[in-house]
């Protein structure tokens, strides 16, 4: 997919479906730009506007090629001292990660404005995170899951929870350059 016709759809995507709705990623420090380049196509495809992320293991290995769609620089990309000074106005925080109390990810209602936090590949979102969180969310899997995988279901299912357009048109923009169907 060509970047004016990735950057369309997304525009496409914020004026029908998200008009007044903000959804935006926190990362704390993640490790491996392999999932942070995941992390980016599913802001891509699921219509998500920014990626904060703190610490310095992504400044570090961002070049190495993982983001190979380049959507960093069509999706904001932002390294900050502290996620929730960040938090865009009017988002509520959402805390995604496996602990006591927290409410499973299928009976979670989405606010409108959004802002998910999941922590890193090794350690876990740090608690004063989490007691500042007006959600916190998990899935209730067996084990952790990928950080990557993480996002891309938490965006699938505000998707799958949201009105979203069924047309064959919608369909026929969001799809790759080789599909030939
Ligand atoms: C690979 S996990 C972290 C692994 C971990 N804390 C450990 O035990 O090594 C990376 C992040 O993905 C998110 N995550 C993974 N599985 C999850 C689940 N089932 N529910 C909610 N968050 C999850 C959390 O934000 C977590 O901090």
């Amino acid at each position: 997919m060509s970047y004016e016709h990735t950057i369309n759809l997304i525009e496409a995507e914020t004026q029908k479906n998200y008009l007044d709705r903000f959804v935006s990623i926190g990362l704390v420090n993640p490790k491996s730009a392999t999932n942070v380049a995941s992390i980016l196509r599913a802001c891509s495809c699921y219509g998500a506007s920014a990626v904060f992320y703190t610490g310095q293991r992504f400044g570090y290995a961002k070049e190495f090629n993982a983001d190979t769609k380049k959507m960093r620089h069509i999706i904001p990309t932002v390294g900050v001292d502290d996620l929730l000074k960040m938090k865009p106005e009017g988002s509520k925080v959402v805390v995604i990660e496996l602990v006591e109390g927290a409410t499973p990810l299928p009976e979670f209602k989405h606010p409108d404005n959004a802002f998910y936090i999941f922590g890193p590949e090794d350690a876990s979102v740090p608690p004063d995170i989490v007691e500042l969180a007006d959600h916190v969310v998990y899935i209730p899997t067996k084990n952790s899951m990928n950080l990557a995988a993480t996002a891309n279901v938490v965006l699938y299912d505000r998707l799958a929870k949201s009105d979203y357009d069924r047309s064959d048109e919608f369909i026929k923009l969001s799809r790759d350059n080789n599909n030939n169907l």
